[in-house]
């Protein structure tokens, strides 16, 4: 959790990991991220956490499927053997294409402006999933719930990081619930096999006021 002091918290994931080198990546969004993004080198952030469930991590062959912003909770994930569908709504929105080896990555993009036309699960039968140790996913609800369609028979055992609003991060407030899991403490990450197909998951969340609303994908 990210605190910009008289301004808000937002949960953002660590896009890099790499001993004590760490960073986030913030995309403009609500007031806090716009907050955010006026920082000059040398001002301060607060930090709570880290909270909830983590990627089950591997060194082998990896299938790294990011929407979005999404691709910032994917990167420290990558490793040589990785393989990337990377999309977005625009080509100016494809974040960390370049991290992965040539020939090791499919780019796709809502408007066809860089890439192919379409979201990931459109070409995922154009990838033997078989051969990946791990699959993970990160974007938003409408690529996750196309992408959980096609797997979740053939490899339940692939992990979303999930989104929902957040406020205490720890499992008190509620806000983060989808069919009584919280996503705070039982979540980001859940498995494939463990998602309720006829549940809240592409269909409601509660809003910032605790309102249940449709989400329209
Ligand atoms: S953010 Fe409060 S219970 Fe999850």
């Amino acid at each position: 959790m990210v605190w910009v002091p008289g301004v808000g918290e937002i949960p953002l994931s660590l896009s890099t990991i790499k001993g004590r080198r760490k960073s986030i990546t913030v995309k403009r969004y609500g007031i806090v991220s716009q907050a955010l993004l006026k920082y000059k080198p040398g001002d301060r952030i607060f930090l709570r956490g880290p909270y909830g469930t983590g990627f089950t991590l591997t060194e082998e062959r990896n299938l790294i499927i990011g929407g979005g912003s999404g691709m910032a909770a994917l990167r420290p994930l990558i490793n040589d053997k990785s393989f990337g569908m990377v999309s977005a709504k625009t080509g100016d929105e494809l974040l960390f294409t370049h991290e992965f080896k040539e020939n090791s990555i499919m780019i796709m993009t809502d408007d066809g402006s860089s890439g192919l036309k379409g979201f990931p699960s459109d070409y995922l039968e154009s990838v033997d999933i078989d051969q990946f140790a791990r699959i993970y996913a990160c974007g938003p609800e409408l690529m996750l719930k196309a992408l959980y369609h096609k797997l979740k028979d053939s490899r339940p055992d692939a992990e979303f990081s999930m989104e929902r609003i957040m406020k205490c991060g720890i499992g008190i407030c509620d806000s983060c619930s989808i069919d009584g899991r919280q996503i705070c403490v039982d979540g980001p990450v859940v498995r494939v096999g463990e998602i309720n197909p006829d549940g809240e998951f592409g269909h409601q969340k509660l809003d910032i006021s605790g309102r249940r609303i449709e989400i329209h994908l």
